[in-house]
């Protein structure tokens, strides 16, 4: 019998990957349908753990197998000169026959032509001119264009206003690349807070035009897959009704996906059939885990008042309504109307109808129930 397959960790490809064939096909059809197609910009947001990050390496292995140049990067300071250094030098190096006359390395460019101590190579020590970005891009797209007849993909993980300047060189250099007619696709990702504050950036206009994709709860139906299909695979089974328990307690959220599957699997991994019972404890240690993976760093991002606003909604059991969140943190409507505002932004909270809110991410209510500022908000506030 195989191990366990479910991959309950951050950035690594599940063994199913479900509900992605969309964004997968957009992007597919961008490749195809040339310059000025949507799927040659586009933005993904979401929670903690729903997927950015393994749709991104999905959308790369499409463009590899197409044969397009791929350059990926997690979004910090300084990223667009680390690019255009290594990965945009090292394909240059590799595609470009013209690419020994500007970029005089040796072997490796990751080298970057710095840092060469004693041992190094003559080419190592002669410095190489300075490859901007832009024309970096600009050129490499060119080769792959002629050489291949494909181009490149740029991908921006966890793209955040911390590393504002980056984003909008590289930004702007993929966008000088669009108004030339180079065979460039883009691809950025980030949590819903950060990309709104950096869609509020004019500068990044670019990005506000982008074809915007929000991984959100998955349909039941791709979640029963993602469930029943690896446990298959790797040669058990799962009764009918057990699985029905895993889907629900997944809650549709993908990471929930692999930490209930992985768990239910681990209860007792020599019976060939993972059972109610083995589900009931895997939910229960999952949702323990979604704690601290996804809900402890969650509300570590917030302000103090954004936390007491969520912990204040926390003491109903269904949706909330704003006038009963204003007045259990003391506060009137007004204010408590900008953290709703700020809050629905970054996706912690969805609007739930008839003006009431309610929790975004799967298990915070329970999560905030267990919490310190859930306890002192319901003792200051006796009425409630
Ligand atoms: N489409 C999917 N189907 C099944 N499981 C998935 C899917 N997408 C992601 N997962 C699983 O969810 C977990 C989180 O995925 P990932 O690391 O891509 O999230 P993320 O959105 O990048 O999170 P973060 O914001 O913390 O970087 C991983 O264990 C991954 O295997
Ligand atoms: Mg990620």
């Amino acid at each position: 019998m195989a191990g366990n397959p479910f991959t309950p960790t951050f950035g690594v490809t599940p063994p199913l990957l479900a509900a992605r064939e969309e964004e997968l096909e957009v992007f597919v059809e961008g490749l195809q349908d040339g310059v000025g197609s949507p799927g040659r910009a586009m933005l993904v947001t979401g929670s903690r753990g729903s997927g950015k990050t393994v749709l991104l390496n999905s959308i790369e292995d499409a463009a590899l197998q197409r044969g397009w140049l791929v350059v990926s990067a997690t979004t910090g300071v300084g990223v667009a000169q680390e690019l255009a250094q290594t990965r945009l030098a090292q394909l240059l190096h590799e595609h470009d026959p013209e690419a020994r006359s500007f970029l005089p390395t040796g072997g490796s460019a990751s080298v970057a032509g710095f840092g060469a101590g004693a041992q190094g190579t003559y080419e190592d020590r002669v410095p190489r001119p300075t490859l901007s970005f832009r024309s970096g891009l600009e050129r490499l797209a060119d080769v792959a264009d002629a050489r291949l007849g494909t181009g490149v993909l740029i991908t921006l993980d966890e793209v955040h206003t911390s590393a504002l300047a980056d984003v909008r060189q590289i930004t702007h250099a993929v966008q000088h690349c669009f108004r030339e007619g180079r065979q460039v696709a883009f691809v950025a990702a980030g949590l819903p807070s950060s990309v709104s504050d950096l869609l509020s950036d004019q500068v990044t206009s670019f990005l506000r035009r982008a074809e915007r994709f929000v991984l959100g709860t998955m349909p039941e139906a791709a979640v029963r897959a993602a469930l029943a299909e690896p446990i298959k695979m790797a040669g058990r089974t799962i009764d009918d009704e057990a699985l029905d328990l895993a889907v629900d307690g997944t809650r549709g959220y993908p990471f929930l996906i692999q930490l209930v599957g992985h768990r239910s699997w681990r209860a007792d991994p020599d019976q060939a059939s993972i059972t109610v019972d083995h589900v009931r404890a895997g939910v229960e240690g999952a949702v323990r885990r979604a704690g601290r993976m996804i809900h402890e760093p969650a509300l570590r991002d917030l302000s103090d008042v954004d936390r007491s606003f969520l912990a204040a909604m926390a003491i109903d059991d269904g949706p909330s309504r704003i006038a009963d969140v204003a007045r259990r943190m003391g506060v009137d409507l007004n204010y408590a109307n900008q953290y709703r505002r700020r809050l629905l932004d970054a996706e912690m909270i969805t609007a739930a109808g008839r003006g009431r809110l309610a929790f975004e991410l799967p298990y915070l209510r329970d999560y905030l129930i267990d919490h310190p500022v859930t306890r002192a908000l319901s003792t200051n506030n006796p009425q409630t």
